[in-house]
């Protein structure tokens, strides 16, 4: 008797146990979430006015617990009236470069309460279809946020479009951009592994990257290889700086980002001019993954999808050492232009 009523004292106990730790785990994720839903930063007027037409009615998307996650199509009128939410234009644009660290770069920056990303790339300006829908288009697809927030869009292909240029100056002349750029020929591995992944996924074969690098009639390297022209990234910049003055850009070492990210994520806090909130605790290294992770508090962390961070296939050194020498003089160049200098061979 005493056996069974000491066994039901021990049921009871371990219940409530199990009760106490659930809430508190709850009200550390709550307050972390309420938390984000404050402006933290205000950072009003910084730039510029706001549009007053905005009272989104579809579905929601808004920054939710230290998680960043956005929740969408769940949110009332009177929710998105009483937090006074928007759907706002981009204040900067990561413009590139494919395979810089794009994506590891707006996921980081979505680590500050002021920032909000739109999740997907959203190829407005580079994509003549998308673009003849018009800038309401364009802005019914980014995030909700607050007012005090900016928001912040990615698509790398915006910085080898031809058009694209022209067309951001003409939605806003004052806009930031962000320049991610790795080594070029470390950069052009990785965009043809992307694309050879995408082969194999499809059961095809395809070229050696040094077939496809080097001219098989001149021995030179190709320069109708688009991983080659991409990472000829001066060129690339010329065009833009037809539209937008230097000080409009901001160069991010995406080499750095891999291996020191927090340094590179201050450089462009202070160039969007937010007050610099992400700090160590945001990044822990992960040995599984072999790259930085974010931390949004104690419950919720993420680390990159799986197709960022491939295993790049072994290249012929000699032709390794034929693109270092032929992005050179490029190199140089860009570094002139930018007034920011790497130790690129
Ligand atoms: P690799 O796959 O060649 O390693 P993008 O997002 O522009 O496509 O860039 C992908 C690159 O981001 C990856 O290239 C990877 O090296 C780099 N990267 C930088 N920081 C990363 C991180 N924390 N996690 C995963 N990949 C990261």
């Amino acid at each position: 008797m005493l056996f069974k009523q000491q066994a039901l004292l021990r049921q009871k106990l371990f219940v409530l146990g199990s009760l106490a730790i659930g809430s508190l785990l709850y009200l550390v994720a709550r307050v972390g979430s309420l938390d984000r839903l404050q402006p933290l930063c205000p950072i009003d007027g910084r730039f510029g006015p706001r549009g007053q037409d905005e009272i989104p009615l579809r579905a929601l998307q808004f920054k939710r617990g230290l998680l960043h996650e956005f929740r969408k199509g769940n949110a009332t009128k009177e929710q998105i009236r009483l937090h006074n939410l928007v759907q706002q234009l981009p204040k900067a644009i990561i413009i590139g470069v494919r395979k810089g660290g794009t994506r590891a770069l707006l996921e980081m920056l979505n680590l500050h309460p002021a920032v909000v990303k739109a999740s997907q790339e959203i190829h407005f300006f580079d994509n003549d279809e998308n673009y003849a829908k018009g800038i309401e288009w364009y802005r019914k697809k980014m995030p909700f946020s607050y007012p005090h927030q900016i928001t912040i869009e990615k698509s790398p292909a915006y910085f080898i479009t031809e058009e694209v240029p022209e067309r951001i100056y003409k939605m806003n002349s004052s806009i930031k951009l962000l320049i991610i750029v790795r080594e070029p020929t470390t950069r052009a591995i990785s965009d043809y592994t992307q694309v050879l992944e995408g082969k194999e996924r499809k059961n095809k074969t395809y070229y050696k990257f040094e077939k496809l690098a080097i001219d098989s009639n001149t021995c030179e390297v190709n320069t109708k290889y688009k991983a080659v022209r991409t990472s000829i990234y001066t060129k690339h910049l010329e065009r833009w700086l037809k539209y937008f003055p230097i000080e409009q850009f901001h160069i991010v070492d995406g080499d750095r980002l891999i291996t020191e990210p927090l340094p590179e994520l201050q450089l462009v806090e202070k160039f969007l001019n937010l007050p610099p909130r992400i700090s160590q605790y945001n990044l822990y290294f992960n040995v599984t993954r072999g790259f930085y992770c974010l931390r949004f508090n104690i419950v919720f962390n993420k680390c990159l999808a799986g197709s960022k961070g491939r295993i790049h296939p072994e290249v012929d050194t000699s032709v390794i050492t034929k693109l270092r020498k032929f992005f050179h003089p490029f190199n140089q160049k860009f570094y002139q232009i930018t007034g920011r200098t790497f130790n690129w061979p």
